[in-house]
């Protein structure tokens, strides 16, 4: 493989089994999962997305110049992701936002597609509980998920599909390790961030109460 990942992203590239996918990258801004994917041949074909047209401009130079990469196996759209038609059974990466955005942009993919034969990778920070608890309320089980860290940040990876696998834990319960440090720091600042929010919000209360519970 060519392109250099972070630990993040390979943890990401790692989580992509097989090979011949059909694949999107979403919210792609350098572009890096997608042409390691296309590199190492665990995607036919990438259909490179981010709603930035001059980050589009710049990919499209970078890609051009990748040797011996036919034009049959990439696609670069300037959109909003919501706005993707989904077609071919697709695995869509979603990596490098928000959980409040990978939200409106899972919503909008739902409500444009059907979606029951697509696989999502998500990888996103913040608003985890929320998003989770999206997931649930569309159907969606895990098919793997894991907690990856990169310099001091954790970040929350969950492949999932409609209808196929494990439920959905609200609060990533599975994630939950007492003995690794930094996962428990992870899970110490989402507490520390619902008491902050809960004097301005009593709605955190129920989330808060399930982290304290799984940390105690
Ligand atoms: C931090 S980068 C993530 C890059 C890469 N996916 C990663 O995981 O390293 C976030 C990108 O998402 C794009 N973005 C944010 N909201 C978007 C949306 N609704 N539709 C398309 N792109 C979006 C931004 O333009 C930006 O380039």
């Amino acid at each position: 493989m060519k392109t250099k990942l972070g630990i993040r992203l390979s943890s990401i590239f790692n989580m992509i089994e097989g090979a011949n996918h059909n694949i999107w990258d979403l919210c792609c801004d350098h572009g890096k999962l997608g042409l390691a994917l296309l590199e190492s041949h665990k995607a036919s074909k990438v259909v490179f997305v981010d709603q930035v047209s001059s980050i589009m401009d710049d990919l499209s130079r970078k890609i051009q110049k990748i040797k011996d990469l036919s034009p049959k196996r990439y696609e670069l759209l300037t959109l909003s992701a919501e706005k993707i038609q989904l077609e071919d059974q697709s695995l869509i990466c979603l990596c490098g936002i928000g959980g409040d955005v990978a939200q409106t942009i899972m919503a909008g993919i739902i409500a444009n597609n059907d979606c029951r034969n697509h696989q999502f990778l998500i990888s996103a920070q913040y608003h985890m509980y929320d998003f989770r608890k999206f997931l649930i309320s569309h159907d969606f089980k895990v098919l793997n998920e894991e907690l990856v860290f990169e310099g001091k940040w954790g970040y929350e990876l969950l492949l999932v599909q409609q209808g196929n696998g494990k439920q959905v834990d609200s609060i990533g319960r599975g994630l939950y390790d007492e003995h690794s440090q930094k996962n428990r720091k992870y899970f110490a600042n989402i507490i520390n961030h619902y008491k902050r929010r809960l004097n301005q919000d009593k709605s955190h209360a129920e989330a808060l109460e399930l982290y304290e519970d799984l940390v105690k």
